[in-house]
């Protein structure tokens, strides 16, 4: 539910329910005063009663405005009976505590208490009399002698007209007791849905705000809330991203200064001492000199590598570099690695070949270039630590039912057992590799990064002296795209 709908449910709720609950009340109270208390809350008691009221309260007007000479006369004592007769209404007139006209026998107690409760403030003025209620009205006149009186009125009501008093106080504290509920409840519910899932929000960016991004922002409460939280979820996720991005750019940054340091220091350490040993005159012969110089070239190009190399990685792995997917026919594709590095693998007597074990035609989707660079490092790495008079490396080509498998196998040395899984990471390189093979310890690395960039996997298998395979795994294109 969204906020707006809930608030408007809510103040109809507020609104609506006390109505119900003081209907219902009323019904009750008149059930229950009718059937148990035997009194009558009819409307037409109370138009009764009003009207015996206003009655009783014009003619104490009309006697109050006349001189007191006509209260003496008989003909206007007469009037006013008349006019009380529509309420069955009695007049008693007092001239000091002397009655001077009455209209029905009262005894001096019972006039006494007309007296008392026409004079009370109290809106009901009801006396009892010989066990009927009357309505009193008392109007105080003064007499052309300055003796002062009363005219004293009162009718017959239905004894039981007060409930309708009863009846309006219960209903409209029944409607205020309700009322006032009702609205404690819904603000309660109101919080529960409303200001809950906000101060769990706002805890939950208060963490943020101190560098705590690993708490997930659930979302809870109405559609708004909901949203919101969404929307903090994702900018804690993006803060959490870019801050781990932060961290590898730190990484990466680190181990270029440290790699460039530590591996570079050593051709460079070579080059100055052959400089050296030129220029004091070490090298005193021009065989010399030309020896001298060739190995200064040769440090310079594996520096050129190392760093070219370092740049490459680094770049991958701030996945700097896009890569463009072509499809490719497999088997051309292999045939043409094999193409480029056959002449210059015949030199060091190793042979090349490939097998295909696909079922026809096969594509893939790659980045010809980068995949390239990864299969000359392998074949490369398996003509540097081939250790046999007779080398043989074999591309062999297979597939599963979604993925196609790239083995390329060589003869030479094997990889120790527990080297295998090392060998991709950067900088490794075996012992003998470190001490006489030239290389970055690199180039491994970047194949995987390159791999993993076409959604494939690298792995390594060794077979100890017999040599060393190297498997990569794509997905298929089946048709339509990569499977
Ligand atoms: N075909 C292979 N035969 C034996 N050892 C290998 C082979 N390929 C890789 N290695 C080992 O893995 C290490 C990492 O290879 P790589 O990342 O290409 O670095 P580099 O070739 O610069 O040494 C090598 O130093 C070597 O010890
Ligand atoms: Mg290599």
């Amino acid at each position: 539910m969204n906020i707006k709908k809930r608030l408007l449910l809510s103040n109809t709720i507020t609104v609506v329910v006390p109505f119900v609950i003081t209907i219902i009340a009323a019904f009750l109270f008149i059930f229950i005063s009718s059937t148990i208390f035997n009194k009558d809350v009819s409307y037409g008691n109370f138009k009764k009663f009003v009207f015996i009221k206003t009655q009783l309260s014009d003619t104490s007007n009309i006697v109050r405005n006349q001189t007191s000479g006509d209260m003496q006369n008989k003909k206007y004592q007469q009037y006013l009976r008349q006019r009380l007769s529509t309420i069955n209404g009695e007049i008693i007139i007092l001239k000091n505590s002397t009655i001077i006209f009455t209209s029905k026998d009262l005894n001096k107690i019972d006039i006494e208490k007309c007296l008392v409760e026409g004079n009370a403030r109290s809106e009901k003025r009801l006396v009892e009399i010989d066990t009927i209620s009357y309505m009193v009205e008392v109007t105080p006149i003064r007499f052309i002698d300055g003796n002062v009186g009363n005219v004293i009125l009162i009718a017959p009501v239905f004894k039981y007209s007060s409930i309708l008093e009863e009846f309006i106080i219960f209903i409209v504290a029944i409607f205020l007791i309700s009322f006032i509920a009702v609205n404690i409840y819904m603000s309660y519910l109101l919080s529960k849905r409303i200001i809950k899932p906000l101060s769990l929000l706002s805890t939950a960016v208060g963490e943020i705000s101190k560098g705590e991004l690993s708490l997930e922002i659930i979302e809870v409460g109405d559609q708004e809330i909901k949203n919101l939280c969404a929307d903090f979820e994702k900018m804690r996720i993006q803060l959490k991203d870019s801050i781990r991005l932060k961290k590898k750019y730190d990484e990466n940054r680190t181990m270029l200064v440290s790699s460039i340091s530590h591996d570079l220091k050593t051709p460079i350490t070579s080059i100055k001492g052959y400089v050296n040993g030129i220029l004091d005159g070490v090298a005193n012969t021009p065989e010399k000199v030309d020896r001298y110089l060739k190995t200064i070239y040769s440090k310079s190009e594996q520096m050129d590598i190392m760093i070219n190399d370092l740049l490459l990685y680094s770049k991958l792995d701030l996945s700097q570099l896009p890569f463009n997917f072509e499809k490719t026919d497999i088997i051309d594709y292999f045939k043409y690695c094999i193409h480029e590095s056959a002449p210059e693998l015949e030199k060091s007597n190793i042979e090349i070949c490939l097998e295909n074990n696909l079922d026809g035609l096969k594509y893939i989707m790659i980045d010809r270039e980068r995949l390239m660079r990864v299969i000359l490092n392998i074949i490369d790495n398996s003509s540097k630590y081939m250790d046999k008079a007779q080398g043989k490396i074999t591309i062999l080509l297979r597939e599963t039912n979604s993925s196609i498998i790239i083995e390329i196998r060589d003869n030479g040395s094997g990889i120790d057992e527990n080297d295998v899984n090392k060998i991709f990471d950067r900088f490794y390189r075996a012992d003998i590799a470190r001490s006489e093979a030239n290389g970055s310890g690199l180039g491994l690395a970047i194949a995987k990064q390159i791999v993993e960039g076409h959604s494939g996997t690298i792995w390594a298998v060794s077979h100890e002296n017999e040599g060393t395979s190297i498997l990569m795994s794509f997905g298929k294109i089946l048709n339509k795209g990569v499977l």
